[in-house]
């Protein structure tokens, strides 16, 4: 039986996902609630190995090749922290999951969506967030963002190197997911001063807290 609550932040490059994880998890853990936050891909000791190919872009890798790194991240994901820590009761949030790669592998590298949707059942064991919010914003808002994140000691990695139209097509991809799932998947525009944000974050947030924890 899985009694936690599972959230997942997704987003393009620079949408703020990553911050507001961490906020929001400190939120949580604040009400006294047991939180475990997490991100994909490379959040396990095989994910830290397949992260370090998978994002490299002097590695090149076939699109197949980079899908079928990136579910592997997710199975062991699923399966060594996701599941045990749902089981527990616990509110997982996870920066990144299965829509990152209909996004990114699907819209941005044109792989088929259906043949993706088939492959993230197989990777995520059918486990699927209780609630997605997607972080949304301009791409050269979010690209400009993560140029100011990079050294000199360390330029884009594969996906922040990749040329504008990609991060469009990624950018549809995400929004055309939450036309597809409008009650699981959950809008909120970046493109705001983060408190704003956080503030619409919080709201989808505590209702589907209080839908299920009454
Ligand atoms: P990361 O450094 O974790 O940062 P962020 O999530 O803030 O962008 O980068 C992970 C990269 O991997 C990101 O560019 C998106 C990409 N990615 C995919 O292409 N497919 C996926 O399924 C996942 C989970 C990530």
């Amino acid at each position: 039986m899985l009694n936690g609550l599972f959230i997942t932040l997704e987003g393009i490059e620079g949408s703020g996902k990553t911050s507001h994880a961490v906020t929001l998890a400190e939120r949580l853990r604040g009400q006294g609630r047991t939180v475990l936050l997490t991100h994909e891909p490379g959040d396990t000791r095989a994910g830290q190995a397949i992260r370090a190919i998978f994002l490299d872009p002097a590695v090149s890798l076939q699109v197949a090749a980079e899908l079928l790194l990136v579910l592997a991240d997710r199975a062991q994901h699923v399966a060594e922290k996701l599941k045990p820590a749902l089981q527990r009761g616990e509110i997982v949030i996870s920066d990144r999951y299965a829509d990152s790669t209909t996004a990114y592998q699907g819209y941005g590298r044109g792989f088929d969506l259906a043949l993706i949707g088939q492959l993230n059942r197989l990777a995520t064991d059918c486990l699927a967030p209780d609630l997605t919010i997607v972080l949304d914003c301009p791409v050269e808002t979010g690209l400009a963002r993560t140029r100011l994140r990079n050294t000199a000691a360390q330029g884009p990695d594969r996906f922040e190197g990749a040329d504008l139209e990609f991060h469009r097509r990624v950018r549809t991809g995400f929004l055309n997911v939450l036309k597809a799932e409008p009650r699981r998947v959950r809008l909120v525009n970046s493109d705001r001063p983060k408190e704003q944000v956080f503030a619409d974050i919080t709201r989808f947030v505590d209702e589907l807290i209080d839908t299920r924890c009454r």
